[in-house]
């Protein structure tokens, strides 16, 4: 195990290669990534030292792929997706113009499950669907929209908790088949996400940490669903206060089903649900 002046070394020697700044994730969880990848790649301290200082944009985009956590999944965590579903988008049905933005988006599930969720609602045409985040691999599987079949099977059971059933009520059945948005091909062991849900999002590579508006909008939701989770409580702050000054007024936050905002800017939300409102202070 490296120890905190060595990890620091790491940071510093990332952000002056790259950009990328690591400083206020949180130590812990940047420590055990470090020591896998020192693990997988066979490096010590000082050779991962020199390879980053070597300035090569391949390794450490990998580098920061190897870092960052992208596990995700189809309509992950299906009472966070009921209070999208029920409680969110009718609120947000009437508006001419809808913008929805999901910030740390990884390979895209997340994103098709949105744009699945609001083609039953008969409301794709009129939102506008941004997508971004830090990993460029991770972000050119989103683009594609193809994943592993097998990796993916049991995700479409989410895919009925939110589509097909009604939490509200056991007797509705929306009978709605795979086929309508997947193409599913089990030999290859492929899951493709129809054509016409490709095309929907606009995917950008984005820093949160930044914390630029890269798609100069307000928006009407959030997304940002466990990614605050690896930053330190002063991080997350600066975070929530650039998503508070980029959302609209009503304007929605959902996070992962186990965060939730502590700390200064709890006053500026109202917590419901599954979700945050934004609050006029
Ligand atoms: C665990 S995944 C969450 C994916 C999806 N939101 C979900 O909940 O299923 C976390 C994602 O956050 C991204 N991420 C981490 N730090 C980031 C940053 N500074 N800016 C943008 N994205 C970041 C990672 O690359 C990863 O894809």
């Amino acid at each position: 195990m490296l120890s905190e002046d060595q990890i620091n070394e790491i940071i510093k020697a990332i952000k002056d290669v790259s950009g990328y700044d690591f400083s206020e994730y949180s130590p812990r969880s940047f420590q055990r990534r470090i020591d896998k990848i020192i693990e997988d790649y066979r490096f010590d301290y000082k050779s991962l030292l020199k390879k980053i200082e070597k300035k090569e944009p391949e390794f450490y985009e990998k580098l920061v792929a190897d870092i960052t956590v992208n596990t995700t999944e189809l309509f992950r965590n299906p009472p966070v997706w009921h209070s999208v579903k029920y409680r969110i988008l009718p609120k947000l049905m009437e508006n001419e113009k809808v913008d929805i933005w999901h910030a740390g988006c990884s390979t895209g599930q997340e994103v098709y499950s949105m744009i699945i969720l609001l083609n039953e609602l008969g409301m794709l045409d009129r939102v506008n669907i941004y997508a971004s985040d830090l990993n460029t691999t991770a972000l050119a599987q989103a683009e594609k929209g193809k994943y592993i079949y097998r990796f993916n099977i049991e995700y479409l059971q989410n895919f009925d908790e939110v589509i097909r059933k009604n939490p509200y009520n056991f007797e509705e059945y929306n009978d709605v088949p795979y086929s309508k948005y997947f193409d599913i091909d089990q030999v290859k062991d492929k899951i493709l996400i129809k054509d016409f849900l490709r095309n929907k999002a606009i995917f950008k590579k984005h820093d949160i940490v930044k914390r630029e508006n890269i798609f100069h909008k307000k928006f009407d939701l959030i997304m940002c669903r466990n990614v605050l989770i690896y930053f330190n409580l002063s991080l997350q702050s600066k975070v929530l206060n650039f998503f508070y000054d980029n959302l609209k007024f009503p304007g929605y936050l959902v996070l992962g089903y186990h965060e939730s905002i502590l700390g200064n800017e709890a006053i500026k939300f109202h917590k419901k649900h599954y979700y945050y409102t934004k609050k006029l202070i």
